[in-house]
């Protein structure tokens, strides 16, 4: 895995907004794999900001996000995709029928997951496959677990991931739903190209683990390092307690 520092969470964001605008003018037709989370909230900032200025165009472009709670609808302000259109998908120019997203609300998961996996596949895979790190290591919704499901699924969501969503359910933890559909972390790994993101110190020892520490279903995210082209990009808080950071 190659481990980038930057100084501050703003420069790894604006970093990451002109890489992915290079790609986008490299390949108009890129398949962007999306996170939530607060982690890339100033990365969606930083591509509205380059879209106003005219410097990023989505107008090609397919995006898959990694995941949407059990039971809610696409348009419950609650929901993840809720949460996509607020930060991103309102203010730039991406197709509404080339924005994939998995629907809370289906009444036959097994289908949607199934149709999720197709959809992606027809796309022709992710090219650029942005992550965030759960505090307790997972990716998407792949929480720790003695097992991994790989491909997209239904997952019962922890209580500590649940008390980190509440901000979106008026901080109530117990109003967070308990259970979620995500990619697999088969899914993940098949992206040609994985850029993970973790900023501020409450990541660093996750971060720590997930790089410097066995590959295991207890820290989802260490099965990055079976990727061959995965790069962990950290603020120096998120870094501080790694042995050799590649500054
Ligand atoms: C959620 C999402 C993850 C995200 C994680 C980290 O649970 N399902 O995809 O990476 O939270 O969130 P944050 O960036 O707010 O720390």
């Amino acid at each position: 895995m190659t481990v980038r520092v930057f100084g501050t969470a703003d420069a790894l964001s604006r970093a990451l907004a002109l890489e992915i605008a290079r790609r986008l003018a490299a390949n108009p037709r890129l398949v962007l794999g999306l996170p939530t989370g607060r982690t890339p909230i100033p990365l969606y900032r930083e591509l509205v900001r380059l879209r106003r200025a005219g410097r990023v165009d989505f107008s090609r472009a397919t995006t898959f996000n990694l995941d949407e709670f059990l039971g809610l609808a696409p348009r419950d302000p609650r929901s993840y995709r809720a949460f996509m259109q607020r930060y991103l998908f309102d203010h730039v120019n991406l197709a509404p029928r080339r924005i994939q997203f998995l629907n809370g609300a289906t009444r036959d998961v097994d289908r949607e997951c199934r149709r999720y996996e197709r959809a992606i596949e027809r796309a022709g895979g992710i090219d650029l496959q942005i992550l965030g790190l759960g505090m307790n290591g997972h990716v998407g919704f792949n929480e720790p677990a003695r097992a991994l499901v790989a491909r997209t699924h239904c997952t019962a969501l922890k209580p500590a991931t649940r008390r980190a969503n509440a901000a979106l359910f008026g901080n109530r933890a117990g109003a967070v739903p308990r259970q979620a559909l995500s990619m697999g972390m088969a899914t993940i790994l098949h992206a040609r190209r994985i850029v993970l993101l973790a900023t501020g110190a409450t990541k660093a020892r996750c971060v720590q683990r997930m790089i410097e520490g066995p590959v295991t279903p207890r820290l989802p995210g260490s099965f990055l390092q079976l990727h061959r082209c995965a790069e962990i990009w950290l603020d120096q808080a998120a870094a501080a307690k790694l042995e050799l950071p590649d500054a």
